[in-house]
């Protein structure tokens, strides 16, 4: 269970560093939500410009079952974010692994990262929404927000509960994966990797993809795939 505790500000610098920093004051399943990050982070140690008007969030799990396999979460997340936008009446999809795309633009990034070893981990997993954001002057044509596509402001509040019933729902699901693949961008298309051109013939639950062509087949790991590069190719292999 999530959202029991939620700790609000209005400026922080990262809400997902806030909780690492202060990781004793927390208890499992707490939130700490800011409506402006000062560096606020994204993956691959890009920064997430976080202005006021979206919604920045981190959430701490305590021994996670899932620590060994952290891409179930990141199911869980993608899934659920899915359906909260539904509910805002938004078809969206899923960028490989976890990045949330209306009309071919971001509206979501995810950020997941684990503290400590072994049978001692936690997770703090952060949620960049853009909800009511009207303009990203030079990246318009990559990001878009729930006000763009719908032309009404939302209650960030209410978003921010729309997700954690959404998540306490969700973590329960026992189709998640299969939930997951039906919205996700590659599966069933042809992607470039290693000079050739392979078909996506599933992600498995350890994240892994399945690619095929005429000679081979090949379970290919996240990091062995430049992702960028498939996402830049994909529309016209
Ligand atoms: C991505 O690169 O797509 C992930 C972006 C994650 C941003 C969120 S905003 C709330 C939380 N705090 C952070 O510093 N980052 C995450």
């Amino acid at each position: 269970m999530i959202g029991t505790n939620i700790l609000k500000f209005n400026t922080i610098d990262s809400t997902n560093d806030y909780i690492k920093n202060h990781l004793n004051q927390f208890a499992n399943g707490d939130i700490v939500w800011s409506l402006i990050q000062t560096k606020g982070r994204g993956r691959f140690g890009n920064s997430w410009m976080s202005l006021e008007g979206n919604l920045y969030f981190s959430v701490l799990l305590k021994n996670y079952k899932y620590t060994n396999n952290i891409f179930i979460l990141h199911m869980i997340i993608s899934v659920t974010i899915i359906r909260l936008l539904k509910k805002y009446g938004l078809d969206a999809f899923i960028k490989y692994p976890n990045d949330i795309i209306v009309n071919s633009k971001k509206i979501a990034g995810i950020l997941v990262e684990t503290i400590g070893y072994f049978d001692n981990r936690d997770i703090i997993f952060g949620i960049g929404l853009n909800v009511n954001q009207n303009d990203f002057n030079t990246l318009n044509n990559l990001a878009t927000s729930m006000c763009i596509e719908t032309s009404k402001n939302m209650i960030l509040e209410e978003v921010l509960y729309d997700f954690i019933k959404l998540f306490n729902e969700v973590s329960n699901l026992n189709n998640i994966r299969e939930i997951y693949l039906n919205k996700s961008l590659i599966l069933g298309k042809y992607i470039p990797y290693l000079n050739s051109r392979f078909y996506v013939k599933s992600i498995y639950d350890n994240g892994k993809i399945l690619l095929i062509n005429e000679e081979k087949e090949l379970e290919v790991a996240l990091s062995s795939i430049s992702l960028s590069d498939i996402y830049n190719k994909l529309d016209n292999f």
